[in-house]
């Protein structure tokens, strides 16, 4: 089966969302690999009519390339985070080929957040970006990761069994989804 893009919103190295997608990889591998967006420009209309700049151009062939996209998001102020945001918008450019890339897609979103809610905002608030580009959306489950700083240890790993339990039943439930 083909595999599976986990992408991070976040950029900061003890980012307990990439924690969490690193723990979903390497429960999954080789199921699931994962796409880096630390290097991908703020949107500018006047860069992309000049020349797509090459991690945008790799991201988005890797996705094109994958059977599913799982978006790993913060949630910031009730909403996405304006990092992961500015990137999808990225790989919805040139407007002409988003079908090529999103039309039927398989979209899984899950999320960790330190508080209490964890991220169903953000998550909520994916619906609708998804939505509009033709992605398929994964709804059968949800996994919201509230109280983060609890599920993790200092190096990142996932120790909390629950919650691993969790991650398991979600990609496991996320992968026959893209299998159909
Ligand atoms: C936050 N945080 C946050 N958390 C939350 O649950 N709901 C929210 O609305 C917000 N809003 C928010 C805004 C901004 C600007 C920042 C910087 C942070 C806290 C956030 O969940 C926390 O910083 C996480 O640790 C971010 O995810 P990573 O970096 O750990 O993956």
């Amino acid at each position: 089966m083909k595999r599976i893009l986990g992408i991070s919103g976040s950029l900061r190295k003890r980012s307990f969302n990439t924690a969490l997608l690193r723990a979903a990889e390497s429960r999954f591998h080789p199921l699931i690999e994962i796409g880096d967006i630390s290097q991908i420009p703020l949107y500018n209309a006047d860069i992309e009519s000049n020349a797509m700049p090459e991690p945008v151009l790799q991201l988005k062939s890797r996705l094109m390339d994958a059977g599913g996209l799982l978006l790993v998001t913060p949630e910031y102020n009730s909403s996405v985070p304006g990092v992961l945001k500015n990137a999808v918008d990225w790989l919805s450019r040139p407007s002409l080929d988003v079908s090529n890339v999103f039309h039927g897609k398989p979209v899984a979103v899950i999320g960790a957040s330190p508080g209490g809610f964890g991220t169903i905002m953000a998550q909520s608030a994916w619906l609708q970006v998804f939505h509009g580009m033709g992605g398929r959306f994964f709804s059968a489950r949800r996994l919201m990761v509230s109280g983060a700083s609890r599920a993790f240890d200092e190096h990142g790993n996932l120790t909390d069994e629950t919650l691993t339990e969790r991650l398991d039943q979600f990609i496991r439930a996320f992968r026959d989804f893209c299998a159909v």
